[in-house]
C-alpha cells in the first residue's frame, strides 16, 4: 500500500479514517492518502481541518465525484493508486426513502466506476476495501445476530443500494480475480456525525432545549460502535484481512432508541443542566415513523467472532465513554456545528426537487 485512496473521506467515518490513519504507528512514511471526496452536504473539508498542513506530502484532497468516470481514471493515474478504501455514499435512510437517485447513482453506479477502474490497472492493485452496512441483511426479530453468511434482505432504497454495491464488488472478486476486502458495519457514533443522524442529532437538539423526536415508541433497536473502533478494524482488515473476504463489525451494545436518548439527556444533564433546571428526558416526543420511516426496520445486531478470531478484532470503547466523549466533542465544537448546518441548508435548498422545503431537521 503506497498511494491509498480514500472516497468520502470528508464525510463522518471517512474523515475519522482518516485522522486514524496518519497517526497509526503502521502507517509508513511512504504512504499518501489521496482524499476524493464530491463535498455534499453531508462532506466538510473543516472536518480534516489541519491536516494537509501537519501531513504534508502524505494526504492530499481531490473534489471529484466517484460517478464522473473520467475524473476518477484521471485520480487513478494522477495519484498511481494502487489501494482504495470506499466509503463514499448517500448514507442516510430518511433521505433515501425521500429522494433515492441520488442513492442508485452514488452508491450502485460510482462503485461500479471505481471497482471497474481498478480492474483495469488491476496488475498493479494491492487492494479495494468497500465499506458497507448490517443493513444489507434486513431486521431482525427478538433473537439472533447477522453474520457473515446472513441471506441479504435489504429493506430502503439505501440499503438496497449498498447491498448492489457489495453484490458487485463480489461479482467483480469472482470474475476479475481482484484483490477486495469487504466489511458490514453496525451504527457508528463519534465526532464529525452530520447532525440528521440519531445520535448527534438528539445530543444537538437537547443541548439547545429542544425536541427531542423518537420515531415510533422508541422500541427499535441498533446495534452500536464507537467511529475509532470501526476505523481500527477496517485497518486491520485491509492489512490482514484475507482477500476475498467479508468481515461483520460490530459494538457488542444493542440499545432501544429510547435508551439512547435518555443516556444523551441525563448526561448533557449532568454536563450542562438546562436554564429551567428541568430533566431533558421531558422533550421526548414520540412521532409517527410510518410517515418518516415506513418500513423501519427493528432490530440490528452483529455477530462479529469472525474479525475477533481471524484478525484479533473487538471494540475497545464502552458506550457510556463513547458517548460522554461524543456529546463533550459536540459541546466544545460549536463553529464545526453552525459552519455544518448552514452549509447543509445551503446545499439541500439548492439540491432539493420538490416543493416543500427540506424537511430534515438541524438545517439553519
Ligand atoms: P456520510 O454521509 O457522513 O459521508 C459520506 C461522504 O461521501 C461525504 O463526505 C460525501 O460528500 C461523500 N460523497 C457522497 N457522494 C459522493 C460522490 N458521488 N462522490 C464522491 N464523494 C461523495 O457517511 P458516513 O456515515 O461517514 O458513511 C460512510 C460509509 O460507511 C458509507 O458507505 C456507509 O454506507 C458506511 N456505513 C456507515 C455507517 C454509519 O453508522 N454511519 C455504518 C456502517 C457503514
Ligand atoms: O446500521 C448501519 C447504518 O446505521 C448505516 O448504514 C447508515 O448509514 C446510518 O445512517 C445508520 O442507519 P440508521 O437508520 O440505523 O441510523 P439513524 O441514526 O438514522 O437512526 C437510528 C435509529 O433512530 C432508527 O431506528 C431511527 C431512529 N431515529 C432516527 C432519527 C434521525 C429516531 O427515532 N429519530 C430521529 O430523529
Amino acid at each position: 500500500m503506497k498511494n491509498i485512496m480514500v472516497t468520502g473521506g470528508c464525510g463522518f467515518i471517512g474523515s475519522n479514517f482518516i485522522r486514524y490513519l496518519l497517526t497509526a504507528p503502521d502507517f509508513k512514511k511512504d504512504m499518501r492518502i489521496i482524499n476524493v471526496d464530491k463535498l455534499t452536504y453531508a462532506g466538510n473539508r473543516e472536518s480534516l481541518d489541519g491536516i494537509s498542513e501537519a501531513f504534508t506530502g502524505q494526504y492530499v484532497f481531490v473534489q471529484a465525484d466517484i460517478c464522473d468516470r473520467q475524473a476518477m481514471e484521471k485520480v487513478f493515474g494522477e495519484f498511481e493508486i494502487d489501494t482504495v478504501c470506499h466509503f463514499a455514499a448517500e448514507s442516510h435512510v430518511d433521505r433515501s426513502i425521500v429522494e433515492p437517485d441520488a442513492f442508485v447513482q452514488t452508491n450502485i453506479m460510482g462503485t461500479f466506476n471505481l471497482l471497474d477502474l481498478f480492474r483495469a490497472g488491476k496488475d498493479r492493485m494491492f487492494l479495494f476495501h468497500h465499506v458497507s452496512t448490517d443493513e444489507v441483511f434486513g431486521s431482525l426479530g427478538k433473537f439472533g445476530h447477522f453474520t457473515e453468511t446472513t441471506p441479504y434482505n435489504p429493506s430502503s432504497p439505501y440499503s438496497a443500494s449498498k447491498a448492489s454495491s457489495d453484490h458487485l464488488v463480489r461479482a467483480y472478486t469472482h470474475t476479475f480475480a481482484i484483490p477486495t476486502t469487504l466489511s458490514n458495519c453496525s451504527n457508528n457514533y463519534g465526532p464529525y456525525q452530520y447532525p440528521e443522524k440519531l445520535i448527534p442529532l438528539m445530543i444537538l437538539n437537547a443541548i439547545e432545549g429542544k425536541k427531542l423526536p423518537v420515531y415510533g415508541k422508541g422500541f427499535n433497536i441498533r446495534d452500536w460502535l464507537y467511529v475509532k473502533d470501526h476505523c481500527r478494524g477496517i485497518w486491520e482488515i485491509m492489512n490482514r484481512g484475507k482477500r476475498g473476504e467479508t468481515y461483520n463489525i460490530g459494538g457488542d451494545c444493542e440499545k432501544q432508541n429510547i435508551e439512547v436518548v435518555f443516556m444523551i439527556c441525563d448526561i448533557l444533564d449532568g454536563m450542562e443542566p438546562l436554564k429551567n433546571g428541568r430533566p431533558r428526558r421531558e422533550l421526548v416526543e414520540f412521532v409517527d415513523d410510518k410517515k418518516l420511516r415506513p418500513g423501519h426496520d427493528f432490530r440490528y445486531a452483529i455477530d462479529f467472532s469472525k474479525i475477533q478470531v481471524e484478525l484479533g478484532w473487538a471494540p475497545e470503547e464502552s458506550f457510556k465513554t463513547g458517548l460522554e466523549k461524543t456529546i463533550r466533542w459536540y459541546l466544545d465544537h460549536p463553529n464545526w456545528v453552525n459552519l455544518v448546518q448552514k452549509k447543509c441548508g445551503e446545499w439541500l435548498r439548492r439540491h432539493y426537487k420538490g416543493d416543500e422545503p427540506p424537511r430534515w431537521n438541524n438545517v439553519n
